[in-house]
């Protein structure tokens, strides 16, 4: 444990002073709910990955944009989601609902290189328009994406890959949809916190807000 400086009311922690895997357990604690990017590759030779991360983020919207960040574990190796697209270019995040969340979960193991997700987990490949990587059919909703760019932060273990990438086609389930727009309180949505908590964004826990109208 890093020492910590505490008053009335903080604990306090440096990061300076702080070893790596305990600054990954309160920085996911502080970025939390986060949504869950499912995302679906292929490697050069065609074989298919499928794996979940929350590290994940919308951006821009001309063009649309999104983030997500496959990162330096502790045997060193580079996972095979970021391989895979620094190879090919090309990717699918699938949306991550209630109804996947087990396979999304098994999905996670580190199945040795050339086992498929896909037959592990049982879910079924939906082709995609204009990316080879298949989207997930049980996934209310999918992004198929192109490659912008890689920007690696820090080094050895727990540093970051932001693959940084272009929405170029959506897929949405007609279940979701209501008057032609994404009804939320329909998709279930399971998000990520710290440790091993998670959140269902069901109909109960939401609710709408408007803007101010003035300051
Ligand atoms: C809900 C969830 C979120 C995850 N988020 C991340 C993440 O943001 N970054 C990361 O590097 N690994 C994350 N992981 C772990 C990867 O899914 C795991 O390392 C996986 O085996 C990578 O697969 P690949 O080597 O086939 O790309 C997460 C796992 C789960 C279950």
């Amino acid at each position: 444990m890093s020492e910590k400086i505490s008053d009335e009311n903080f604990y306090r922690f440096d990061v300076a002073e702080m070893p790596t895997n305990e600054a990954y357990r309160l920085l996911i604690h502080c970025v939390a709910p986060r949504p869950i990017a499912f995302v679906s590759t292929l490697s050069k030779e065609g074989e298919a990955n499928l794996a979940p991360f929350s590290f994940f983020m919308g951006g821009g919207s001309n063009p649309p944009s999104v983030a997500f960040a496959p990162n330096v574990e502790v045997s060193g190796k580079p996972k095979d989601t970021l391989l895979n697209i620094q190879e090919t270019g090309e990717y699918t995040i699938n949306v991550v609902s209630h109804n996947i969340l087990e396979q999304m979960n098994q999905a996670s193991y580190r199945y040795p290189h050339g086992v498929s997700e896909w037959d592990k987990t049982g879910l079924t490949m939906a082709p995609a328009k204009k990316v080879r990587p298949a989207h997930v059919a049980e996934s209310l909703m999918a992004m198929e994406c192109k490659l912008f760019q890689i920007v690696h932060h820090g080094t050895d273990v727990g540093s970051a890959n932001y693959v940084i990438g272009e929405v170029v086609y959506f897929h949405i389930a007609k279940s979701i949809m209501t008057d032609g727009h994404v009804d939320p309180t329909l998709v279930d949505y399971v998000a990520r916190m710290g440790g091993r908590w998670y959140t269902r964004a069901t109909r109960e826990a939401m609710f709408q807000l408007e803007r101010p109208q003035d300051g």
